[in-house]
């Protein structure tokens, strides 16, 4: 059927119409929202990169996830900034360590929240890579090691879900070996399995006070210019006992969350990062753009490319307007 028989504005002759024929909405649920969590008291640091966001001592955390939690977010994802950074990134997998503490004092407030953890040494590292040095590089297999006891030191101290961020092979499998081997068989995985080597992160390292010393992290992230090696690298990790897989940035890589959605039968995340919030803020800033409806297109965006659950610093904003 063609024009004049077909006349596609019939439909969205107003609002009702349009509701009615509509292909995608966003739900709270949808969301996940990060915190950057830092030692003191009191403690409550505007990231300039990220209006809106701030690293918060682990006393107005609480206050904090309860607010999310009364917006109907199911869940929060944890990044830590440690009082020192050493080689081995040793407050990562610390008991005492800024993270450790952060859960314990999030379930003991608000039991109910999803407390997810990022599992990566970066921000832990004085040289600001995401594992072991060793000749210059990240070394793949000495790495593993402390990140599986990273994992298992969040989940003792009551984490719900680990989401290893690092990128290095097999850690999946290596992470999953030793929750099991702990006991721990019931907390789920959701690994960044398709995470590229992007400048989307730029404020993120702000953020989290996690820029590497030397080179870039090439080495192990994805390169942009691949879509094949996604489905590879997101085989290995569902192969390996990923729960949720998650592609990483989200809006400059809607195709690869489309074709991993149609490829495996996993819920599919997608993490809507620190450059693309920065860069909807900034515009908005200027008037160059209509912020809000900026802000729930990109999210739109990423639910309709196919991600079941959105990592978005936007989440609060969004949930607002949702339950509106
Ligand atoms: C840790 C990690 C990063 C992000 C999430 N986990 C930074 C990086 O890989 O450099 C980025 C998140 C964002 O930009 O919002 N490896």
């Amino acid at each position: 059927m063609i024009f004049p028989d077909y006349r596609a504005r019939r439909l969205r002759k107003n609002e009702r119409f349009r509701r009615m024929i509509r292909e995608t909405t966003l739900s709270v649920d949808d969301f996940i929202y990060p915190l950057f969590v830092t030692h003191g008291k009191g403690v409550k640091r505007p990231i300039e990169s990220m209006p809106g966001i701030f690293q918060l001592s682990i006393d107005l955390l609480a206050r904090e996830v309860k607010e999310v939690d009364e917006l109907g977010i199911p869940a929060v994802l944890l990044f830590g900034i440690p009082k020192k950074k050493d080689e081995a990134g040793s407050e990562a997998y610390a008991k005492s360590g800024i993270i450790q503490k952060a859960i314990k004092e999030i379930k003991g407030r608000v039991p109910e929240i999803i407390v997810i953890t990022d599992v990566c040494l970066c921000e832990y590292t004085s040289h600001g890579h995401c594992g072991i040095i060793k000749d210059g590089d990240v070394d793949n297999d000495s790495t593993l090691e402390l990140l599986s006891k990273m994992a298992l030191s969040h989940v003792e101290a009551g984490a719900d879900m680990v989401a290893p961020s690092d990128m290095m092979d097999g850690r999946v499998s290596e992470i999953r070996e030793c929750l099991d081997d702990n006991a721990y068989e019931g907390i789920p995985i959701m690994s960044y399995a398709a995470k590229y080597a992007s400048g989307f992160y730029g404020p993120f390292r702000e953020a989290a006070k996690s820029y590497p010393q030397f080179g870039d992290r090439r080495s192990y992230q994805m390169d942009p210019a691949n879509s094949d090696e996604a489905i590879r690298e997101v085989s290995l990790d569902v192969e390996e006992g990923a729960d949720i897989i998650m592609v990483k940035p989200a809006i400059a890589y809607l195709d690869i969350i489309c074709r991993i959605k149609e490829e495996f039968d996993l819920p599919v995340a997608a993490y809507n990062v620190s450059g693309e919030y920065a860069m909807v803020k900034a515009a908005g800033k200027f008037g160059w753009i209509d912020e809000e409806k900026v802000m729930m297109e990109c999210l739109l965006s990423i639910k309709r490319a196919g991600a079941d659950i959105i990592v978005t610093y936007f989440a609060k904003e969004a949930a607002k307007i949702i339950n509106e």
